[in-house]
């Protein structure tokens, strides 16, 4: 059966990779969270989509630039001043003391796009061992390379290549490198490719699919997890196409 991900926690309707966010999904009954990770100055894995902190906070710069003690003091929920008050940037260990005690699947999305931040795989793991979430994690990138290096590292973590556009052979290319899941953006999923993609036995997560429409779609084709912003939704459309 799909599997419903909230996209950045229930970032639809409250301040995205917020703590908020997240238990907001939980409370939606998502079956996981998709999140976004990055370093800062003093090596503290945070939760933040941008490699700058303009968009998202009330602050400016990068992400590398500050300390935690520095960036813990902008309001990463500024967009909906007066909502929800003020909520910090959290760290990976702060999401994971959130969730560890629930069936939450956690999907870490390593961005390491533009800033590579070196070591950022090995810190990731780490805390993965420390909270024993080893089989309640997939790892994904749009940098290939850091996917490789985290299964390197850790060969039992589940991973995933992410894709934005048209690649050739997923299939054949996930394969070869023997990562067990592809993240493609939900377009990219014709009949033949989920048909080849399934013939491998490989687990097709896709993004960011926020349209019943789209849902619906997803769900017919045996998509394994659907990663959207409105899990309420999501978990609507799949209860009703389960209880069908
Ligand atoms: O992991 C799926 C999706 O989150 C990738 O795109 O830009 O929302 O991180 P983005
Ligand atoms: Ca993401």
């Amino acid at each position: 059966m799909t599997k419903n991900f909230a996209h950045r926690g229930f970032s639809g309707k409250y301040p995205e990779n917020t703590l908020l966010a997240f238990e907001k999904a939980i409370e939606a009954q998502a079956d996981g969270i998709e999140l976004d990770v990055q370093l800062t100055k003093d090596g503290e894995i945070v939760i933040i989509h941008d490699e700058t902190i303009d968009r998202t906070t009330n602050g400016k710069g990068l992400v590398a630039d500050y300390t935690y003690e520095e960036l813990e003091k902008f309001d990463a929920s500024y967009i909906y001043t007066g909502q929800f008050g003020f909520n910090k940037i959290p760290t990976l260990r702060e999401y994971f003391n959130l969730i560890k005690d629930t069936n939450i699947i956690t999907n870490i999305e390593l961005k390491t796009g533009i800033n590579e931040y070196q070591g950022i795989e090995e810190k990731v793991y780490n805390l993965i061992k420390e909270f024993q979430l080893e089989d309640r994690v997939i790892i994904s990138s749009f940098n290939h390379y850091s996917v490789l290096r985290m299964k390197a590292i850790a060969p039992r973590i589940k991973c995933g290549f992410l894709t934005e556009t048209w690649i050739l052979n997923p299939s054949k290319y996930i394969k070869n490198y023997c990562v067990e899941c592809y993240h493609p953006h939900f377009a990219m999923l014709t009949p033949k490719i989920v048909k080849e993609l399934k013939t491998l036995g490989i687990e097709i997560n896709t993004w960011t699919v926020n349209k019943e429409e789209d849902i619906r779609d997803m769900i017919a084709k045996e998509i394994d997890i659907v990663i959207g912003n409105f899990p309420d939704l999501t978990k609507k459309i799949i209860d009703e196409t389960v209880n069908k």
